[in-house]
């Protein structure tokens, strides 16, 4: 099967398309037939070693061919033991590559059971793979920050993947939503939801802890600013990171640094992101689609920044 590969840490070149042998689903687990596999930030950290070099790979039991990717779509082709999933279904999943088996931008990937949610009617495979990394990044973020119907929400870099699930699931909770993007970025994040648009800029968090007013109660800081998102903050508010900063903090505002990782057998939380989806509250945006042997032409595009909507590796 193909599948997009690299054997050393380094640039967008030490990215291939090869052939891998077919994986085999065990008890628990499900294969699937991948039609999309999306091109996300992580990639690039896993592919420049940024994260983990080779010897703590290793030590995970994680051997190249690494295999990138953490979110896809497709089709069932095979079911292990214990699963009510049936070949022919189609689904959507996450998956964490740094592990033995790899990640999602392969022809066929198996993973648990858990981390596999249907595919909302009516949506294209392309434009469901972007969804459950993404939307698992910000429902773990939301349950961190545990706001309330009424309290105010504050996201830096709302018109990303992360940013703009975060704008529509905060609205879609009742929160009152401050986004911060790049000026142009204005309409797309006013359709998202978002009560107040400020553009991003020197003055921006100032004009987020105004806008609130006196600060925000939580900021999803999708924009990784940091320490620097903190003044946006009310005292004793929330800052969920997504990049591991974890302080120091400052007026009793608690971090919650967010991992993914943590939801990657959450199919309750991935299922309910789906019917969102189908409600119309939840826009899945694909930017472009790219042939496996194509993939550092994806990863250079997605570095180089202004890219709106994912962009996806098809099989
Ligand atoms: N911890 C986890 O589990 C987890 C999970 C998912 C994602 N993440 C991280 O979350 C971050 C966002 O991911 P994403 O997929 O949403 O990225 P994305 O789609 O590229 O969105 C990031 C947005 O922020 C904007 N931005 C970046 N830096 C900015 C700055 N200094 N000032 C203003 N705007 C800025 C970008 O604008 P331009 O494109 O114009 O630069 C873009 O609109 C990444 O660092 C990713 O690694 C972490």
């Amino acid at each position: 099967m193909r599948a997009v590969t690299f054997s050393q840490l380094g640039g967008p070149e030490v990215l291939e398309a090869s052939d891998l042998p077919v994986p085999q689903p065990g008890a628990g687990e499900v294969r699937i037939r991948v039609k999309a596999a999306t091109v996300n930030p992580t990639d690039i950290s896993f592919r420049s070693g940024r994260q983990l070099t080779l010897a703590q790979l290793a030590e995970m039991n994680v051997r190249p061919p690494f295999v990138p990717g953490m979110e896809l779509a497709g089709v069932v082709d095979a079911v292990g033991g214990g699963t009510s999933w049936r070949v022919g279904d189609r689904v959507m999943a996450i998956v964490n590559p740094r592990r033995p088996g790899g990640g999602a931008q392969a022809e066929q990937v198996v993973v648990p059971a858990a981390s596999v949610a249907r595919v909302p009617e009516g949506t294209s495979l392309e434009a469901a793979a972007t969804l459950p990394m993404n939307g698992l990044t910000v429902r773990l973020a939301l349950d961190r920050l545990a706001l309330k119907p009424g309290q105010t929400l504050g996201v830096t870099g709302a018109a990303g993947a992360v940013g703009g699930y975060a704008v529509e699931l905060g609205v879609s909770e009742g929160l009152r939503v401050i986004a911060v993007a790049r000026s142009q970025d204005q309409a797309l994040v006013n359709r998202f939801g978002a009560k107040t648009f400020i553009a991003s800029g020197d003055s921006a968090i100032r004009a987020v802890y105004d806008a609130a007013p006196g600060g925000v109660d939580g900021l999803i800081d999708a924009a990784v600013l940091d320490a620097a998102a903190l003044p946006a903050i009310r005292d004793g508010g929330k800052l969920a990171t997504v990049r591991g900063f974890a302080g120091p903090s400052e007026r009793g505002i608690t971090i919650e640094p967010v991992r993914v990782t943590s939801y990657v057998e959450n199919h309750e939380a991935l299922d309910r992101l789906g019917r969102l989806v189908a409600e119309g509250r939840l826009t899945l945006r694909v930017a472009e689609t790219f042939p496996p042997e194509r993939a550092a032409e994806a990863q250079r595009k997605m570095a180089a920044g202004g890219t709106r909507g994912r962009l996806v590796i098809v099989f």
